[in-house]
């Protein structure tokens, strides 16, 4: 037997995309449904992103998620960039007039979300199963799925917000030969821990060392996330605890300075891509997030274009929905791709600044340790980086 309803605004993941469109919908008394096929439990606990621009932090309290993040996050007004041996401080508030970033993970900004949806007693179907979009060519499309008791629904929507990420199923439903891909690969992956020890830094270190990129980033001051560039194809069962800190020791030392380790507690690799699906509409199917566009980690840009990108669909979708008005929901995917594109740009240039391409000669190589004296030494490169790293756009709300 199907179970038949109705809402406004259909919605395909539980991620950072999903749950912020629904908050922001019902703050603009839009009705909702989310459904994931995930488990609440695991949608909290997935270790992905920890730094928020500026302007994902001003959203998040202006829509009055701010509380936690308030009093938990970190403020962090630069970054340490290292090549060489040698350590560089850029100061993005003075670089930028005063930009900065918070470091408050993923995990918890999830957290949130799912207490706040639940509170205002917002409908969240976890753990479903066979989700499908259909009907798509019409105004009133339709989300299938089953839930997590066996009972096939089938809700009939005004719109449909596809932010089930990069493996959903809402990018594949749109028209055969309608989304144009653009897309690179990285010829290395990253491994990321999470580690119970403080961070041996105030502030994050980006180190381009011959023998391969480091980062050491944080989640709080008592757990520190760290990650090394490994080979595409890595064996994580290769990566012991001790060789994991020794290879962090040897990439991110200078003379003077010392990593603290501790208890790894998470351990994973994540293979590194570009792709942009263009539009990220098709009528009254959007897409939102890594739904449409996955960037390379390097630059953190990927969580706060998932808030950016729903940030414009939830006006959009209130203009359509509430004063008939289609313009912003056609301007969609523009409005979004020019964020993203340059988000695009400046991961790409990160990441092939900093890493060691397996097939690098002595001219790649001296090319990206000019490049990085060059954002050290010039205000003017230095103020590129800033402003693309604290958030380039600023985000209407
Ligand atoms: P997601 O978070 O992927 O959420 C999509 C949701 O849809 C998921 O919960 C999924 O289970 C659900 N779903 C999928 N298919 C279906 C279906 N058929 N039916 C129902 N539900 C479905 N970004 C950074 O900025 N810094 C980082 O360090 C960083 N690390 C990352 C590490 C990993 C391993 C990955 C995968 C991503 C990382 N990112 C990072 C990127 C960042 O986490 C993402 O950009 C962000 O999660 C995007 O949010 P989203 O809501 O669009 O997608
Ligand atoms: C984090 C990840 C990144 O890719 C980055 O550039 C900065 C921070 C993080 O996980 O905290």
């Amino acid at each position: 037997m199907t179970s038949s309803s109705r809402t406004q605004v259909g919605i395909v993941g539980a991620g950072p995309a999903g749950l912020l469109l629904s908050h922001l919908l019902a703050l603009r008394g839009i009705d909702s449904v989310v459904v994931e096929n995930r488990s609440r439990a695991y949608c909290e606990a997935r270790q992905r992103a920890g730094l928020l621009e500026a302007g994902t932090v001003e959203l998040l309290r202006a829509v009055g998620l701010g509380d936690r993040m308030d009093a938990e996050g970190l403020e962090h007004g630069g970054i340490y960039l290292q090549f060489a041996g040698e350590r560089h401080h850029l100061n993005f508030r003075d670089l930028t007039g005063g930009r900065w970033v918070t470091i408050y993970a993923q995990t918890e900004i999830v957290k949130d979300l799912i207490q706040a949806r639940l509170a205002a007693g917002a409908r969240l179907e976890f753990e479903v199963s066979g989700t499908e979009v259909i009907e798509l060519d019409s105004d009133r499309p339709v989300l299938r799925f089953t839930d997590a008791a066996g009972t096939r629904h089938e809700i009939t929507c005004d719109a449909i917000a596809g932010c089930d990420g990069f493996h959903g199923i809402c990018r594949e439903s749109m028209p055969p030969g309608l989304v144009r891909v653009a897309e690179r690969g990285y010829p290395y992956s990253w491994l990321g821990i999470l580690a119970t020890v403080p961070p041996s830094t105030d502030e994050l270190i980006y180190s381009r060392h011959e023998d391969g990129f480091a980062l050491h980033t944080m989640r709080t001051l008592q757990v520190s996330r760290l990650y090394l560039q490994v080979p595409t194809d890595e064996d994580l069962t290769l990566w012991s605890d001790d060789r994991i800190w020794g290879e962090l020791r040897h990439r991110l030392g200078v003379p003077g300075w010392e990593l603290k380790d501790g208890p790894i507690t998470e351990k994973a690799i994540s293979p590194m891509r570009s792709f942009v699906a263009s539009p990220m509409r098709y009528r009254r199917l959007f897409l939102a997030g890594d739904a449409a566009h996955i960037v390379p980690p390097t630059g953190a840009k990927g969580l706060n274009l998932a808030i950016a990108d729903v940030t414009a669909l939830a006006a959009a979708l209130t203009s359509l929905l509430t004063q008939a008005d289609p313009g912003p929901a056609v301007a969609y995917s523009d409005t979004c791709l020019g964020r993203v594109w340059r988000a695009t740009h400046f991961s790409w240039w990160m990441t092939s600044m900093l890493h060691v391409d397996p097939h690098q000669d002595l001219f790649g190589a001296e090319l990206q340790l000019s490049q990085l004296r060059y954002v050290v030494g010039s205000r003017a490169a230095a103020t590129t980086l800033a402003e693309n790293y604290t958030g380039y756009f600023p985000l209407r709300w």
